[in-house]
Formats: structure tokens, C-alpha cells, sequence
């Protein structure tokens, strides 16, 4: 295993799009995938998207601690291959997201809150989910940097982006009044 070094945006490798995975169980897919967790978990970080490391395949790793969700449940340390997501309903909501390949960054970023996704794992089966609220955003976050998608570009208000330190200096009711650190989100994926 071995951590990776993490493509930041700019990068040409974040803004192609990723090629489907052939084999899921093929070991080189496997190592990638180990990798991938040990780099997620060094950086800390709760998703990490192939492209991110430098490999530009289909390839997502993500968990969800409990305090995120909505039922309060951890999402478990999860792999997708080859995923596909498939909005449910038209109801959309803003939050705060980060990601690792723009540091120290912060934006609020408009997305579906409900999503029913698929992919394999790493036994090659087909499995699918639906996911709520941050589930789905860290899920959506992912997959779009298969696409080659950063999250400014979702973005609707630039006013919300920038270095989180230093919009820590201004008033910023809106990032706290569900009284959660927004920061420690900012770090995400
Ligand atoms: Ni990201």
C-alpha cells in the first residue's frame, strides 16, 4: 500500500473523462483501490475519486461518518466502480463542500438531495443504493470527478468561495447556524 500524491485543480487528469474499469477484479484494480483508502485516510478526507490520484478510471472511494447523515448511521467504507446516478425527485439544497484537490477551499454548492446510485464492487457484482442529504452529495461530489466536474463549477454563488481560514474572519451566519464545525465538511473529497 502506499499513498498517493493528489492531482490538484488545474490538473489535466481532473478535467477529462475517467475510462470504465473492464475488470473490477482485476489486483491491479485492488492495489489501486487499497491505495486509494490509505490516501483518503492519510489526507483526511471522506471520498477520493480515481482522476484525484492521478489515474483517470472509474473508480470511487468514500465513507460517511454518522454525524453526517441523516439517520445518524455511518455510511461504511464504500467502493464504486463504473457508477451511475440516477436522480429521484427535483428537490435541490445547498451546503458547504471541499475537496482535496483544492485545498483549504470551501463553496457552497446546489445539488439533488435524493439519489438512487449503481455500481460494482470489487467482486465485479452490481449492486445500488439510495442515498439522502450528505450521502448523496458526497456520492454526487465523487462521481462527478469521473466526468471531470470540480465543485466551483456547480457553484451558483462565487460569494460562498474561498479560502475557509479566511472566511472565518467574516460573520458568517449561515455556516454555522446548524451549529455543526462546516469546516471539517470543507475537507472533504
Ligand atoms: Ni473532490
Amino acid at each position: 500500500m502506499a499513498i498517493l500524491k493528489i492531482a490538484r485543480m488545474g490538473h489535466p487528469v481532473l478535467m477529462g473523462m475517467a475510462q470504465p474499469v473492464e475488470d473490477p477484479t482485476d489486483p491491479r484494480i485492488h492495489g489501486l483501490i487499497a491505495d486509494m483508502v490509505e490516501t483518503m485516510a492519510d489526507a483526511p478526507g471522506i471520498g477520493l475519486a480515481a482522476p484525484q490520484v492521478h489515474v483517470p478510471l472509474r473508480v470511487v472511494v468514500f465513507r460517511v461518518p454518522g454525524e453526517r447523515t441523516e439517520d445518524k448511521k455511518d455510511v461504511p467504507l464504500t467502493v464504486l466502480i463504473n457508477p451511475v446516478i440516477e436522480v429521484i425527485g427535483d428537490e435541490v439544497a445547498e451546503d458547504w463542500e471541499g475537496c482535496l484537490s483544492l485545498p483549504a477551499m470551501n463553496g457552497r454548492v446546489p445539488r439533488p438531495t435524493h439519489i438512487r446510485y449503481r455500481a460494482q464492487g470489487l467482486d465485479g457484482k452490481t449492486f445500488e443504493r439510495e442515498a439522502r442529504g450528505y450521502h448523496a452529495r458526497v456520492v454526487q461530489h465523487e462521481c462527478d470527478h469521473l466526468d471531470g466536474v470540480l465543485y466551483p463549477m456547480r457553484m451558483t454563488d462565487l460569494t460562498t468561495f474561498g479560502f475557509a481560514e479566511e472566511m472565518a474572519r467574516a460573520p458568517r451566519t449561515a455556516m454555522t447556524e446548524d451549529g455543526d464545525n462546516e469546516n471539517e465538511s470543507g475537507e472533504a473529497a
